[in-house]
């Protein structure tokens, strides 16, 4: 990973070299771009043109999940129409993608100690960010969300996260029982809370409850808010999300913000 002008972008169409299932929850595609891949930071997304047609008419963006050498995964959820026609797409399809876009969640977190909050879609880029965490004096933790056993991501998926990854499910399948959060408040009950920095990544309500725990215990954080986009770059204002400084687009100002900076 290399320092980026977040001002850089491609306009690319690439190849899918990979397109499957990994769990109950995701599937991963994977392409080759030189350009893209050279100019990547975890919290960074492309906007994925699905089909050369005008239907679906949107992009889709997605975040980097992993990227080794030219080789640029992501990492998704089918939940809609445009991700299931994303996960029929084989080996050998071409996508159009744009990016890399938005503004990327900070590398270095002036000696406090990563802790990162994921849930659904916004696991991918906290993964990559768990990949690529520096030589921090403490490992990173990584806590991860979600409705059942099925939904947690093999071991191959999680062999170069650094720290440690704990689970928490909905029906208590798998690690703790009941939502991240709960797994959140016993870690800030241990020790001192504000030794931590907080990046998170998930649901609107996720997000709330952890900026809530965040605040009760003081700790400082950022989290990645992913509001329904367009454009990707700008232009359409529909991805505004209301700061202390007034609106800004999640496209381009975000989607990672710092928790000080948001409203509620
Ligand atoms: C910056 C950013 C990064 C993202 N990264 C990823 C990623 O790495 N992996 C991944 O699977 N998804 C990611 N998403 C969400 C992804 O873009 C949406 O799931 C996708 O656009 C849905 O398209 P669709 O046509 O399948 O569904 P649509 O028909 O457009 O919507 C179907 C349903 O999907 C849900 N949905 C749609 N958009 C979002 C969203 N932005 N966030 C949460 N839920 C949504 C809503 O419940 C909606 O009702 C990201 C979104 C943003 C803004
Ligand atoms: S998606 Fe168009 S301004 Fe953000």
């Amino acid at each position: 990973m290399t320092d980026v002008d977040e001002k850089v972008m491609y306009d690319e169409t690439v190849t899918i070299l990979e397109n499957q299932k990994v769990n109950a929850q995701y599937y991963k595609l994977v392409f080759s771009s030189k350009r893209i891949s050279r100019r990547v930071r975890a919290g960074q997304f492309v906007n994925l043109q699905v089909e050369d047609s005008s239907d679906p008419l949107l992009r889709r963006p997605l975040s980097y999940y992993r990227v080794r050498s030219e080789r640029v995964e992501l990492l998704y959820e089918v939940l809609g129409r445009g991700t299931a026609l994303l996960a029929q797409k084989k080996r050998g399809h071409k996508v159009n993608v744009l990016g890399p876009l938005g503004h990327p969640f900070s590398q270095t977190l002036n000696g406090k100690r990563r802790l990162l909050v994921g849930g659904g879609v916004g696991v991918p880029p906290l993964l990559f960010l768990a990949e690529h965490a520096g030589r921090e004096k403490h490992a990173p933790v990584f806590l991860i969300g979600c409705k059942s056993k099925g939904e947690v991501l093999p071991k191959r998926e999680l062999s170069n996260v650094k720290g440690e990854v704990l689970y928490a499910t909905e029906d208590g399948s798998y690690g703790q029982r009941g939502l991240v959060t709960v797994l959140l408040q016993k870690l800030l009950e241990k020790g001192d809370p504000k030794s931590w920095f907080i990046q998170t990544c998930g649901p609107h309500a996720m997000l709330a409850a952890v900026m809530k725990l965040a605040r009760q215990f003081g700790v400082e954080g950022e989290a990645s808010i992913d509001e329904r986009m367009a454009c990707g770059v700008g232009a359409c204002l529909g991805c505004v999300v209301e700061t202390r400084e007034g609106f800004k687009t999640s496209c381009v100002e975000g989607p990672v913000f710092s928790f000080r900076d948001l409203v509620g």
